[in-house]
């Protein structure tokens, strides 16, 4: 018989379960469902019961559950998730830093053969254990902030053999950490200097090469590209993206960064999520919002690099739905601060706390095509974070600085 663990969690002042929302649209704070003293009662890896602490707490006691029981003020959120990041690299791109503020851009520093490349340079110096460990490292600094679910990209590699080191070091990572890791591959990041052929050429190599083996060893099931000046065009990305729909996989997009053009590939190929958008329009706004694709705004970009947010409010009251991601990166978003970008955001885009709260839990979670996180309600996964105050607003007010007192994956107490 399997051992069933019972873990009974409360009272707590707050829990947004965060369930019930639209998954598109702009939302108000009053959409979301506040239980007060509320408690969670879980079973195994999953939510079994979350309500009243005082209707909960006699069956919790009466079927033996471990009680939890918390002294002070607690607000409960889903585990926090980023579905867009770069963790797995090797070396720093400190450098771009002094240069971006000495006036170079980034497409400047791209074009001059850093950027980029110099990460796929130090990347593939690494082994395959040691960007591991890298990423382990990440996804736990990122765990202790309450996000337990994190996307991490390929894209470093930028060959066959590089790309699939990649990716199978995100898979022994994943393995090695309590997060959860959602590996994503990104090979199509921009055309490798030392291929020998055309841009073309390349990417037909992946989709032959890599994407069966992608299969095989259940390295990952979304293929993302970037469509920009300094990577792909919109023409070159056709016959990879069919063939990677004909297999079967999610596509996802690194769109509008500088120009516009990626949302609309997004869009054609029925893309999971278009991310970026910093440099979209009214156009893209409005097809966006008529599709079921998730824009995805990166404020760590923006702040990485000095520009401009993307239009969240626009897109949001065009009626896209609207998920937040950190990008961390060691080029344009270095900082990896998931809920302080996120509440910066807010404060830039004037978005409610429901709009940037369901942007890191219930929205992402749709941007990564998971449905069994990203809310508290019985069934989901017992990814839980107890920040310690007694109104929720604190969480985006302080901006980041308050940090979750505990983390619960998949059941267990982490932090
Ligand atoms: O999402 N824009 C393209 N790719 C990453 C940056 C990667 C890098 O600069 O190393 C991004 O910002
Ligand atoms: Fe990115």
């Amino acid at each position: 018989m399997p051992t069933i663990k019972h873990t009974f969690i409360g009272p707590i002042r707050q829990a947004l379960t965060l369930s019930n929302l639209p998954l598109k649209g702009a939302l108000k704070d009053e959409q979301m469902e506040i239980i007060s003293e509320a408690g969670i009662l879980i079973k195994n890896d999953k939510i079994h019961q979350i309500g009243s602490y005082w209707d909960i707490f006699p069956e919790a006691q009466s079927i033996g559950a471990e009680i939890v029981t918390l002294k002070g003020d607690f607000v409960a959120l889903p585990g926090l998730i980023d579905c867009h990041t770069h963790i797995c690299f090797g070396g720093s791109r400190a450098q771009d830093y002094a240069l971006r503020n000495a006036g170079k851009t980034y497409l400047e520093i791209a074009k001059s053969g850093g950027g980029i490349w110099d990460t796929v340079t130090k990347t593939r110096k690494a082994s395959l254990e040691k960007l591991a460990q890298l990423t382990v490292q990440r996804a736990n600094r990122h765990l202790k902030d309450g996000i337990t679910t994190i996307e991490i990209k390929s894209g470093y590699g930028l060959s066959v053999e590089e790309e699939l080191k990649m990716l199978r070091a995100i898979k022994l990572a994943d393995e090695n950490t309590t997060a959860d890791l959602t590996p994503t591959c990104l090979a199509a990041h921009i055309p490798p200097k030392d291929f020998e052929g055309t841009h073309r050429d390349y990417l037909k190599a992946i989709s032959e090469e890599v994407f069966p083996i992608l299969k095989e060893e259940g390295l990952a099931n979304r293929i993302d590209a970037f469509i920009e000046e300094t990577a792909f065009t919109s023409e070159d990305i056709q016959s990879y993206f069919q063939k990677a729909k004909e297999m079967g996989f999610d596509i996802t997009v690194h769109a509008d960064q500088f120009r516009t053009g990626g949302s609309r590939v997004a869009i054609d190929f029925g893309a999971i999520s278009a991310d970026h958008l910093e440099a979209s329009t009214g156009n893209e706004i409005q097809i966006l919002a008529n599709s079921n694709t998730i824009a995805v705004a990166l404020p760590g970009a923006s702040m990485g690099l000095g520009v401009a947010y993307t239009p969240a409010r626009k897109l949001l009251d065009a009626g896209a739905s609207l998920a937040i991601a950190s990008d961390w990166n060691p080029g344009s978003a270095p900082m990896g601060d998931l809920l302080m970008q996120a509440a910066v955001l807010g404060t830039y885009e004037k978005l409610s706390n429901a709009e940037v709260l369901a942007g890191i839990t219930s929205r992402a979670a749709a941007a990564l095509n998971l449905t069994d996180r990203g809310q508290l309600h019985s069934g989901m996964l017992a990814d839980i974070i107890l920040f310690p105050t007694n109104d929720y607003r604190e969480i985006t007010y302080q901006q980041g600085r308050l940090k979750p007192f505990k983390v619960f994956k998949r059941g267990v107490e982490i932090r």
